[in-house]
């Protein structure tokens, strides 16, 4: 059984460019995202490159991470960038914001310079995400003196070069706060806007409008905080520091084991996923009614499938880790879908998070080491990355629940970059496959190229340490000069590039 799907590309209806930075990423230090994830240390039996597990580099390179959030999430609210900088031995070890979730400590051993000798090694943009609960604006303003000001300028910048770095990394984006409304102070609207202009405009006066500035933007669908985080943002006349972009940050998840869901959940977290897109469209016609110039971007800054913990290879060691099956790579198919084709809207994008915990593209311990399928989803679609959006028009079968919006089983996203066309499909139906007839409008992509297909028999299938290949995408060539029709396979994940 097949259920059937039309696909129209429409050439002459493009959104712009689609930012790379949509295709960003998060690794906060929590549970077993660092220590024994992306981290052994210098002097570990696992290979590595300055400490950093040399496997997860060498893959986490080919997907050209464009941007990588840091140090937190909530683990910022408590963190104090001076415990990471200077000799590794000297670290001293602090009870951190999540010590009373798991009872571990943080060592220090990755810090400021470590962390970007790992965005240098991987090629992504760091994404520093501020201390605004319990340190004052002057001491995120002196991490910014360290990290950026000119070489033997201050008693700070010559510090930096002592621990071994004399350039400034130049690090431009500066997350002001996390999750404020929550465990980053449990401030109101006004309270956080008036905190972040404080923050900003300190900090500003070190390297007046270069630095681009987010402010913590809602909990998930929250419009009411957008609207009044930015009514008080359009009571100061004079903005010291100009806000390049707003966060934003989403979850979707169900009670139930990531292996172990019934048909109604495989729907039940697909209806969640699509929920990303209502969260887009609401919160930018929100800053729309203060914003209409779209001077501000919107963040998605976290995001991703959060389940029920312990069920990755640390059994519930490493907090917050989760396995992922095909239905993760689902949703992150459809969102990164969803965020292709708000790319005017949707400026930059963090899945969470990296390694060992929510929605991760990799689980590590020790010496093993393995790709989840939604590894393979983010390489799949790194050819949208800079890519010119090309509309796609879908028409298909839909399911209906309660107030959401209904789910339309096929979604599709396209892009074209040097003279190559990349089409993105996710059949989100577990009952049936799906046959796509493919149309044009204002222009046509080349015939020939390949397709990447990515499923499983078995939509509960994961990759784990004994069977580190099960879910792995398969490429054939394609010509769709000779057929218009795509099949897909029930609950996959396809990336078309043609020419
Ligand atoms: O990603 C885990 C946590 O989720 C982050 O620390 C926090 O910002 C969010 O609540």
């Amino acid at each position: 059984m097949a259920h059937k799907a039309d696909l129209l590309l429409d050439f002459g209806a493009s959104l712009g460019e689609i930012s790379p930075m949509i295709y960003g990423h998060f690794a906060e230090h929590i549970g077993g995202v660092y220590y024994d994830g992306l981290w052994v240390g210098e002097d570990s039996k696992v290979e590595n490159i300055r400490g950093f597990r040399k496997a997860l580099v060498d893959s986490f390179k080919k997907i050209s991470p464009p941007v990588l959030r840091w140090p937190g999430g909530c683990f910022a609210e408590t963190y104090d960038w001076r415990d990471g900088i200077g000799p590794r031995e000297n670290q001293p070890e602090r009870v951190n914001w999540w010590y009373s979730s798991d009872h571990r400590t943080e060592s220090n051993q990755v810090g400021t310079h470590e962390f970007l000798d790992f965005c240098e090694m991987v090629g992504a943009e760091p994404y520093f995400a501020a201390n605004m609960t319990s340190v004052s604006p002057l001491h995120i303003r002196n991490w910014v003196e360290y990290v950026n000001m000119p070489e033997g300028l201050t008693t700070l910048t010559r510090e930096r070069a002592r621990n071994g770095h004399s350039a400034p990394f130049n690090v431009k984006y500066w997350g002001i706060g996390n999750e404020n409304w929550g465990g980053g102070g449990q401030m109101s609207p006004e309270m956080c806007m008036r905190e972040y202009m404080r923050y900003t405009a300190v900090i500003n006066s070190l390297d007046r409008g270069n630095l681009n500035f987010i402010t913590c933007g809602a909990n998930g669908h929250d419009v009411e905080w957008t609207r009044r985080i930015l009514t008080e943002w359009a009571k100061t006349k004079y903005h010291e520091a100009p806000t390049w972009g707003m966060s934003v940050h989403y979850y979707c998840g169900t009670a139930g084991n990531p292996e172990d869901f019934t048909r109604d959940q495989w729907y039940e977290l697909l209806f969640k996923a699509d929920f990303m897109q209502r969260i887009v469209d609401d919160h930018r016609a929100a800053m729309d009614e203060f914003d209409p110039d779209r001077k501000i971007a919107l963040v998605v800054d976290e995001w991703g499938c959060w389940h029920k913990d312990g069920t990755g290879p640390s059994k519930g060691y490493n907090l917050f880790e989760q396995q992922s099956s095909m239905r993760d790579a689902v949703v992150a198919a459809m969102t990164l879908n969803i965020f292709n084709n708000r790319c005017d809207v949707v400026k930059m994008a963090n899945v969470a998070q990296l390694c060992n915990n929510l929605h991760s593209l990799y689980l590590a311990g020790g010496e093993h080491f393995v790709e989840t399928p939604n590894y393979h989803v983010f390489d799949m679609f790194k050819t949208h990355q800079g890519g010119k959006h090309i509309a796609a028009r879908v028409r298909a079968d839909k399911m209906e629940k309660d107030s959401c919006r209904p789910l339309s089983m096929l979604s599709a996203s396209a892009s074209e970059k040097d003279g190559k066309v990349t089409l993105t499909l996710v059949n989100l139906s577990c009952d049936e496959e799906a046959e796509i007839n493919l149309s044009c409008a204002g222009g046509a992509p080349p015939g020939k190229g390949t397709i990447t297909v990515l499923c499983h028999q078995d939509l509960h299938a994961v990759n784990d340490f004994e069977t580190p290949t099960r879910v792995t995408p398969e490429e054939k060539k394609i010509d769709l000069a000779c057929s218009k029709t795509i099949t897909l396979p029930k609950g996959a994940v396809a990336s078309l590039i043609l020419g």
